[in-house]
């Protein structure tokens, strides 16, 4: 694959861009296919390299993946429960789902640790602390991760933090531990439900997904399932702000607002002007916008994962902007990329100032992760020339056509 994206900025952006699936949610739900004993079907799946190397993951455990059309149709029956000590895991952060998955169903699993977005540091240890109040026993040895248990057993769990991850890995886990399961203080994402209700349809019991109470009855077999997977919302917020950005009228489809209001609200407080529907949401061509302070939050707060492209917006808004980042502190690597480009953004520990009202100019610049790519991209459609953006690996991890997505709006890429 070309690792270069090549932008002539300045163009207006016109038309109608629709969102694929959720990229958070079909990470999580592949895995979980481990849990099924008949065939899963699945609509829609993105077309994105982390679901590329999920699959292949899929295949090493003997699980048949056939993909016609829209349709993901997998077959787990002859699935063996086989080390995932390949380098496909570390290529992504999501691979931790396979220990919840195949601990739940084998009561063992033996993996690679996790890789994923550099985003500073990203333990997992509420996971496994998850695992082990479920009767689970951990051994690590450098980058290998072993964790067995004679029996799951139900237990009351409490997250000391929210994670998005640790909620679904225990899910998986105890829809086959003995018995009742409560995680407290559980994250309360979008895919999360997305998640318990696709567990639910296979015969899962799981009650409370969306709240910060979740419990599961423990069950002895899953099923197979259809499952359409929800939009993503984070790629909705990415065409809404390159739209706010550089558009001229652009609708963007396929979305749910209710699951973006924190970045919605936020675009109105600057002054861009939105129409939203049932499932879409329209952005006009707005003159003088005004800076914003943002602190990333667990849903339904702002996401961390849309303050990296919002940043680019602020770039060219007269005024400082704020943006404190509780999830991940060092989640600024895209700052030095817009610098190069003509922005003025000073960065502290946790925090951004963004001193607005700056032209930016294309120039060659790094993708160091998935939405610092997506930053730049929106960086690159506003600013004069060209630019070019190195390791764009990052952003076809999770964001399914891209290029061609902001070419049938006029963008100038390749
Ligand atoms: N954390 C711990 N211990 C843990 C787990 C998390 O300390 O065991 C901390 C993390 O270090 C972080 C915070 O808790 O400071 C939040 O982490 P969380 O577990 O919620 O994040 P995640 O599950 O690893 C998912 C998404 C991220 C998204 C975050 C927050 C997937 C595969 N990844 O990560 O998505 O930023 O939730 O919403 O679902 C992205 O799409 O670009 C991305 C990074």
């Amino acid at each position: 694959m070309n690792d270069l994206i090549r932008i002539k900025g300045k163009r207006k952006l016109k038309g109608e861009v629709t969102v694929s699936s959720c990229k958070n949610s079909a990470v999580a739900i592949l895995p979980a296919v481990v849990l099924a004993s008949e065939v899963v079907k699945l609509y829609d799946v993105p077309e994105i390299e982390d679901v590329k190397v999920l699959i292949k993951l899929l295949n090493l455990l003997n699980i048949d993946v056939r993909v016609s059309d829209d349709e993901l149709t997998i077959d787990p029956t002859n699935i063996a429960n086989v080390d995932l000590l390949d380098e496909d895991v570390m290529k992504l952060r999501a691979s931790y789902y396979f220990m919840g998955a195949l601990l739940g169903r084998f009561r063992h699993v033996k993996m690679y640790s996790p890789g994923g977005c550099n985003l500073g540091p990203r333990p997992i240890d509420l996971h496994l602390k998850g695992f082990e109040a479920l009767g689970a026993t951990i051994t690590q040895e450098g980058n290998v991760i072993e964790i067995s248990a004679e029996e799951l057993k139900g237990d009351d769990i409490y997250l000391d933090f929210a994670s998005v991850g640790a909620t679904i890995n225990i899910m998986l886990a105890a829809c086959f531990a003995r018995g009742r399961t409560t995680i407290e203080n559980a994250a309360k994402e979008p895919e999360i439900i997305d998640i318990s209700s696709m567990l639910n349809k296979m015969g899962a019991q799981i009650r409370g997904a969306g709240t910060s109470e979740i419990t599961i009855n423990g069950v002895t077999r899953l099923k197979g399932c259809i499952h359409d997977i929800i939009p993503d919302r984070i790629e909705a917020g990415t065409y809404i702000i390159a739209a706010a950005a550089c558009g001229e009228d652009v609708t963007v489809n396929n979305v749910i607002p209710q699951h973006i209001e924190a970045l919605t609200s936020k675009l109105e407080e600057m002054g861009v002007r939105l129409e939203q529907g049932s499932d879409y949401v329209r952005v006009f061509e707005s003159e003088d916008l005004k800076p914003i302070d943002i602190i990333t939050q667990p849903f339904p707060g702002f996401a961390t994962d849309l303050q990296q492209p919002l940043t680019a917006l602020l770039t060219k808004v007269d005024g400082d902007s704020h943006v404190e980042e509780t999830i991940y502190l060092e989640r600024f690597k895209h700052c030095a990329e817009l610098n190069k480009m003509g922005a003025d953004i000073e960065v502290a520990p946790g925090k951004s100032t963004i001193h607005g009202g700056k032209q930016l100019h294309g120039t060659d610049i790094f993708a160091t992760d998935l939405r610092c790519g997506a930053s730049l991209i929106i960086a690159g459609l506003m600013a004069e020339g060209e630019t070019v953006i190195h390791n764009a690996y990052h952003i076809y991890r999770g964001y399914d056509s891209i290029v061609e997505k902001l070419r049938a709006i006029g963008a100038e890429i390749k």
